[in-house]
């Protein structure tokens, strides 16, 4: 990340982690990605496009008890 790059995150409930700004990521390979401006990261565990949300996550969501 350089000086120049500026992100905010939300954690929606029940829902993906929403990042909005100005910002990289690197994959779990170490490759770094292209500068974007807004990505929701699943964290349900169901999407079929991770690390992405694909919307799978809508009414199969389980909270731990
Ligand atoms: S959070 Fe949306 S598919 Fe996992």
């Amino acid at each position: 990340m350089n000086d120049e790059q500026t992100f905010e995150i939300h954690i929606i409930e029940n829902g993906p982690t929403h990042i909005k700004g100005k910002f990289s990521f690197k994959d779990s390979a170490g490759n770094l990605s292209a500068e974007h401006n807004e990505l929701f990261f699943c964290r349900c565990g169901r999407s079929k496009n991770k690390p992405f949300c694909d919307g799978s996550h809508k009414n199969q969501w389980q909270t731990p008890e």
